[in-house]
């Protein structure tokens, strides 16, 4: 008798936990196929305090790009992601030195690049940028 009670307990509580799995499993692909990459997330900041070392301007550089780790750095303004893989494939940085003056050229260390392991399509034309330094990773 209380074997019959506690078996249809459990088959009563089975879809339950069969609908919360999967809901939980459901959660985990959506969760993993959105969220940027950490190295890369670190790399998108580093690469943004470096601009903002360089540029001149006096409006907010990249304001979505934020040192905060709920924060989805594939959504950021300028960056493109692969959304199956999550990496970072796009960079539109055009632009971002225009107020500088026109003699002041400088250069960007290639180094800055490295995080970021699929990035096919960089985008830095009107920035002044004189050259790059190093050359390891390209
Ligand atoms: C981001 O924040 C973490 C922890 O607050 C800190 O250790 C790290 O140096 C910060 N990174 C950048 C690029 O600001
Ligand atoms: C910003 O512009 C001023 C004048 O336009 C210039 O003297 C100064 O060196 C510039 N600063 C940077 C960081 O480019
Ligand atoms: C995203 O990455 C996958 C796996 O590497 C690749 O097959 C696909 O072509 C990539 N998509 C884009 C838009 O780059
Ligand atoms: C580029 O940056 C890396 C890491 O910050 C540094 O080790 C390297 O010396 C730099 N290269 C040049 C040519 O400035």
């Amino acid at each position: 008798m209380k074997l019959g009670v506690s078996q249809s307990y459990l088959s009563m509580e089975w879809p339950l936990v069969k609908f919360l799995l999967w809901a939980l499993l459901l959660f985990v692909q959506i969760h993993e196929r959105i969220a940027c990459i950490e190295d890369e997330r670190m790399g998108l900041l580093e690469l943004k305090a470096f601009l903002k070392s360089k540029t001149n301007r006096t409006e907010p550089l990249l304001p979505t790009w934020i040192n905060d780790t709920k924060s989805e750095c594939c959504s950021w303004e300028q960056v493109r992601c692969n959304t199956t893989t999550g990496h970072v494939i796009k960079l539109t940085l055009s632009n971002i030195n225009q107020e500088q003056n026109y003699e002041d050229t400088w250069y960007i260390n290639m180094s800055l690049f490295q995080p970021f392991k699929e990035l096919r399509n960089l985008d830095l034309s009107n920035n002044r940028i004189a050259g790059w330094l190093g050359n390891e990773g390209m």
